[in-house]
Formats: structure tokens, C-alpha cells, sequence
């Protein structure tokens, strides 16, 4: 994690966070290399999950008809973040990764950072819940764990200099199949569009949170 950080060209986590805005209109010239945009994913991929299940999946859109077939599950209304944006990184639940669910854990143990016994406690417990669990219970798994990946992502493509726009405005039924993927294994979530912003994005407001807060 260490090597990661250096890397990052903004460390300042206030500047990050708190200067962060949806940015729709992007500079079309500039492209980021795949090699970057993988890097980012790693970074992101930190983000915890259901039982470090880690369900999600990247689809990266960065060329002109990549993007044009893309768009025919996309709104309208979203186009043009899509147009202009270096690239898209759709982020998709995959309701399966219970399947590959051991290899994780063997590395834990594998690097010493926990006892075999722990081993197969941890996948006693876990792998069952998710091999007996329906489809409902791995899709809500799955999209609680892609909705933190995609804020992570948010905000590290910010420490790299960028700015996104995260969106869910897709045609939610015909999204997996125009990525190419299978429909019965993963879900759409949302798509996160990355670049450089072209102008100075509508700064929001947020409610008090006092009025959304209760402590019981
Ligand atoms: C789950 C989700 C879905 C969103 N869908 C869209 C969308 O389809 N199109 C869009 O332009 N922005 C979309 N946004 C961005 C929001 O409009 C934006 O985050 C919100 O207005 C607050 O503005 P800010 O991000 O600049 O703080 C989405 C954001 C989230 C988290």
C-alpha cells in the first residue's frame, strides 16, 4: 500500500474530498494511458467489501467506438460526459465472486497473516452464506460493494489529477449484455466517467445533516 501512495499526485485528503464535483464537461484531448487507469483500479480495489468478496468488475470505455456502443445503453442525457471524458469505467457486481472466494484468503494465509485454523474458519462461515444465498442477497451484496469501489475511484482519480462524474442514468436492462457480459452472472451499477474537467463544474449543496442524523 505504501508504494501506492507515493504515486499519488495529490495527497491532500481535504482538497480531495471537499473540492471534489461531478464534472460532466471534460477536455477531449486528454487521454490516460490504461496503464494509469489500471493503476487507479488497484487503488480503488483497497475499497472493503462483503466479506472481502470484492464483487466487482471494470469495464474501461476509452475509444471512439468502444463509446458509441456503449451509448446505446446509456441516456441520452448522459452523452455527453461520455463523449468528452477520457474514459468510462463501468463498474459492474459480479453476483459469482464467491466462486474464486478461497484463492484471496489462501494468499492471506500464505503470507503468514493468519493460521491455517482461521483459514477454515473464515471460509467455513462465509462460503456457505453465499453458495446457499439467493439471487437478491448477491445482488444487494454486490452493490453495496461497487457503490465504495466507485467512491474510492471518485476520489482517487482526483489524487491522479483528474476529475469524474459518477453515473446511473443507463438503461439498466440492456447494459450488461452491450458490455459483452453475462446477464445471469453480474449486475449493472454505474458508470464512472474520468478526464480533465473543460470549465468550472456547478458547485452543489448539501442538506444538514442534522435533519438526516439520529442518534439512537
Ligand atoms: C449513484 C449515482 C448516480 C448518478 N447518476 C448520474 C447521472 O446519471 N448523470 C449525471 O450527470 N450525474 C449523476 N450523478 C452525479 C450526481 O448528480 C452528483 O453527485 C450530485 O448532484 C452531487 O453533485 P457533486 O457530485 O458535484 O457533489 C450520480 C451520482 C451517483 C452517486
Amino acid at each position: 500500500m505504501a508504494t501506492m501512495t507515493k504515486k499519488l499526485g495529490n495527497n491532500d485528503l481535504a482538497d480531495v474530498m471537499f473540492n471534489r464535483h461531478s464534472v460532466r464537461d471534460f477536455d477531449p484531448a486528454v487521454k490516460i494511458d490504461r496503464d494509469e487507469i489500471q493503476e487507479m483500479l488497484s487503488e480503488a480495489a483497497t475499497a472493503p467489501s462483503a466479506c472481502n468478496l470484492q464483487s466487482w468488475h471494470f469495464v474501461v470505455i476509452d475509444t471512439p467506438e468502444a463509446k458509441e456502443k456503449f451509448k446505446k445503453a446509456v441516456m441520452p442525457f448522459n452523452y455527453p460526459q461520455v463523449d468528452k471524458a477520457s474514459a468510462i469505467v463501468f463498474i459492474a457486481g459480479d453476483t459469482q465472486s464467491h466462486l474464486v472466494y478461497r484463492d484471496v484468503w489462501n494468499k492471506v494465509y500464505k503470507d503468514g497473516n493468519i493460521t491455517k485454523e482461521r483459514l477454515d474458519q473464515i471460509l467455513g462461515t462465509f462460503l456457505p452464506l453465499y453458495e446457499k444465498a439467493t439471487p437478491e442477497f448477491l445482488k444487494f451484496d454486490a452493490t453495496m460493494d461497487c457503490s465504495i469501489v466507485g467512491a474510492q475511484l471518485l476520489l482517487i482519480a482526483r489524487a491522479h489529477g483528474y476529475d469524474a462524474n459518477a453515473f446511473s442514468g443507463i438503461d439498466f436492462e440492456h447494459m450488461i449484455p452491450t458490455l459483452g457480459l453475462d446477464p445471469k452472472r453480474f449486475v449493472p451499477i454505474m458508470g464512472i466517467a474520468l478526464g480533465k474537467a473543460a470549465s468550472e463544474p456547478l458547485h452543489t449543496q448539501r442538506y444538514d445533516t442534522k435533519t438526516q442524523t439520529e442518534f439512537l
